[in-house]
């Protein structure tokens, strides 16, 4: 749906919850807030995560007038050095509870459902591998788990396995140092875990981890399975970057904007790109091809501020440096921005794999080599590792996999 928005130029989604500042979707795979909606009645519906249908009805949340001219900014225009709401109209009870119930009305995002979604009882699966998450990672590990002899289920939320190769526009070189399209490659290693005999459940996001049951939530149902070893390959997303206006409706990660193009959809006609490496590489060249115009890759710290309302319209960078340095206005209508890679350490930490950090960021403390963790049946591996390049990911899940697969043969060699 989110997709489908951006194909008509709709960037501007949501406000903020407080100042009533203009979002929208910067990731488009569930990990932001930018997108969240009304859909046919229901309120906060991701809409990254959720398919358009014709005759849908979809509504921005908790605005006077729309998403793109919100009459609760005046919010934002009255509190320019920002409003502390706990102090806020405290000196008298009367008053204080007024402001509570105006602030109530105004603040918030969203209304209870007009209509109630029914109760289904949950449902429950069992395996001796279970591996959290369908990317590169993932596949290779539950691949290698399965061919040992394992029985071996696969979750991964989205509706399709292969994880950032789906939109990765360039090239990646596999296992045998061949250089191949990444979705070929996404599709190898998919059809290699189907062959192998794994239990892939698509659109199942695992959302907690106790002792040896993992919890995964479905469209209709929540689903408890139970696995002797749990390998997280939950891979990483893309984080933020501080920069004035970097919160602005039209501010997307590289990996969202080559996520737009795989859909068939120009995240802009006049593209800046912010932040080095062979992603923004790669979008500059798949945009240029497409037609679109270009600025950058630009380092981060060249780049001043984002500018426009409610979406991004411009972007000041710095030019020269010293007392010569003078500042450009580039007009664009979409920034996309490459910050370092933020892993999504949550489900092994609660699982009891440690973090640590890497000098960037927290990362799952997760042997290179085999993916093995401070907890004996649980293992990590990929990007949420910290671990980079395609073929060093590879190298670990499949290691992973046999290790996994090797320590139930020991536990019941030693039973
Ligand atoms: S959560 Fe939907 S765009 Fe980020």
């Amino acid at each position: 749906m989110a997709v489908a928005l951006a194909a008509a130029g709709r960037y501007v989604l949501s406000r903020s919850i407080k100042y009533h500042r203009p979002r929208g979707p910067t990731c488009f795979t569930g990990r932001c807030d930018g997108c969240l909606m009304r859909v046919d009645g229901v309120g906060n519906v991701m809409t990254c995560r959720a398919p358009a249908r014709d005759g849908m009805h979809v509504e921005t949340q908790n605005v006077v007038g729309s998403a793109e001219s919100d009459l609760l900014s005046a919010t934002d225009w009255f509190f320019p050095g920002g409003m502390n709401h706990h102090e806020m109209f405290t000196a008298n009870k009367m008053l204080n509870q007024a402001m509570l119930k105006v602030a109530r009305r105004i603040a918030g995002i969203g209304e209870l459902p007009t209509r109630l979604v029914p109760d289904s009882p949950p449902r429950e699966a069992a395996c001796e591998v279970l591996v959290i998450g369908g990317g590169p990672a993932g596949l290779a590990a539950a691949t290698q788990a399965a061919l040992a002899g394992a029985s071996t289920i696969l979750l991964e939320e989205t509706d399709e396995t292969g994880g950032h190769l789906l939109a990765y526009p360039g090239g990646v070189v596999d296992e045998r140092g061949r250089e191949l399209n990444a979705p070929a490659v996404a599709e190898a290693l998919t059809r290699e875990a189907e062959a192998a005999g794994v239990r892939v459940l698509a659109r199942h996001a695992a959302i907690g981890v106790y002792g040896d049951e993992v919890l995964a939530h479905a469209k209709d149902h929540v689903l408890r399975v139970r696995a002797q070893r749990v390998i997280v390959a939950t891979g990483a997303h893309e984080g933020g970057m501080a920069f004035e206006g970097s919160d602005l409706p039209g501010v997307i990660g590289v990996r969202a904007a080559c996520l737009l193009l795989r859909h068939g959809v120009l995240p802009g006609e006049r593209v800046a790109i912010v932040g080095l490496g062979e992603w923004s590489d790669a979008l500059a060249s798949a945009l240029r091809t497409r037609g679109a115009e270009v600025f950058g890759p630009f380092p981060e710290a060249e780049v001043l501020r984002a500018r426009g309302r409610p979406a991004v319209r411009g972007l000041d960078v710095a030019r020269g440096a010293g007392a010569g340095a003078t500042t450009e206005t580039l007009e664009c209508d979409c920034v996309a921005i490459a910050p370092p890679p933020s892993a999504a350490y949550e489900l092994a930490e609660q699982a009891g794999a440690g973090v640590s950090f890497s000098g960037d960021a927290f990362v799952v403390s997760a042997n290179g080599v085999n993916g093995a963790t401070a907890a004996a049946r649980v293992f990590a591996v990929g990007e949420c590792t910290g671990v980079e390049g395609l073929r060093v990911i590879l190298e670990q899940a499949r290691a992973a996999g046999d290790a996994a697969a090797a320590s139930l043969e020991r536990e019941s060699a030693n039973v």
